[in-house]
């Protein structure tokens, strides 16, 4: 019997030692498997006396049941391990700080241009838009600019150059937004060629342009909102209506004034430049420059095929920089052009 305890200890300790579940197994068939220790006594049986034979057999049979069920708890055991190893594998630390996502907002010039959009699209102008690289001919020629025009100089307008660095011909960054009106009506005459009547045109504009020019109130890139009214019967008055409501609308303030400077541009007689002052408030009284504007121009309603006997309207252009200015107080309008989060953070 005593071997039989040794056998059951060896065991024991045999498993103990395993530390996983193949291992085990294979430690197992020592003992129980078909050539096993065990098996082998078990299989012995048959070569004892009859009169031995019941108490040896009633002896291994214990040891068996006391291996196999060494062999279970150790089975067992090693499952909780494995399971225990996996649940500090996979927790969670709640403590750790979360990873956070930075939340992004919109450039203050963005939320002025979204503005005038929504106030513009109320009164039932479309808005349309157009290249940024542009050609003489939208950019200077359609609208009655003269080839000796001061504003097609170099020291004006950046030019695009060729791959020998030469001034190519003809194509160059858009000074303003104005040639996007002579692509409106242009695709407008098109589309209503066949009527009597045409429709009227009712748009607004709004993009980058690009002059050589840099101080606090002017950057090399900046934007503007084309406004074009055509119709048998849009007048000045009607202009000044829309400027003035517009403004009103956009600073969500009365107290402000409003004056039609005369000016010139080719593309409009008479022309004017509007100049804005609010009569309350830290900024009372000075007067900022937002917009040109004016009549269009004949010789411009011709070049795109309106007949100016009968179609008449005023076109504007205007500074939403210079809006987004005023509406937030900022003294420099490069800071808008700048990148700097710091500055750009105080409009979210
Ligand atoms: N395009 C002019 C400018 O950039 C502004 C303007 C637009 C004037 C439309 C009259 C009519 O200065």
């Amino acid at each position: 019997m005593d071997r039989l305890d040794q056998i059951v200890a060896e065991a024991t300790a045999a498993f103990s030692e395993t530390g996983d579940p193949d291992a085990l197994e294979q430690v197992k068939a020592i003992y129980l498997g078909r050539n096993g220790r065990i098996t082998d006594l078990l299989k012995g049986l048959g070569k004892l006396p009859v009169d031995e034979r019941k108490a040896a057999g009633a002896a291994v049979n214990r040891a068996k049941e006391a291996v196999e069920s060494a062999l279970q708890q150790r089975r067992e055991a090693l499952r909780r391990m494995a399971l225990a190893a996996r649940l500090a594998e996979e927790a969670l630390d709640v403590s750790l700080p979360g990873r956070a996502q930075s939340r992004g907002g919109l450039h203050p010039v963005t939320r002025t241009l979204e503005r005038i959009e929504a106030l513009f699209r109320s009164i039932g102008f479309a808005v349309a838009d157009g290249p940024e690289i542009e050609a003489e001919f939208q950019n200077f020629t359609a609208l009655n600019t003269p080839e000796d025009h001061p504003a097609r100089s170099m020291h004006d307008t950046f030019y695009l150059e060729d791959e020998a660095g030469r001034v190519a011909k003809g194509i160059l960054l858009r000074t303003h937004t104005s040639p996007i009106q002579v692509r409106y009506m242009q695709a407008h005459v098109a589309r209503y060629a066949g009527l009597e009547t045409m429709p009227e045109i009712r748009v607004i504009a709004p993009g980058r342009v690009y002059r050589v020019d840099s101080d606090a109130t002017h950057s090399p890139m900046f934007h503007q909102v084309e406004g074009l009214w055509i119709g048998e019967s849009v007048s000045f008055a009607d202009l000044k209506g829309v400027i003035g409501d517009f403004l009103r609308r956009f600073f969500e303030s009365d107290d402000l004034q409003v004056r039609f400077r005369p000016s010139f541009f080719p593309f409009t007689e008479p022309s004017a430049e509007i100049d804005m002052a609010f009569t309350s408030g830290s900024l009372k009284g000075r007067w900022l420059e937002i917009a040109g504007c004016g009549m269009v121009h004949p010789n411009v309603l011709r070049h795109v095929g309106i007949d100016p006997e009968r179609y008449i309207g005023f076109a504007f252009g205007m500074g939403p920089d210079r809006l987004t200015m005023l509406r937030y107080g900022v003294n420099d309008l490069r800071l808008f052009f700048d990148g700097d989060l710091r500055f750009l953070r105080q409009f979210v």
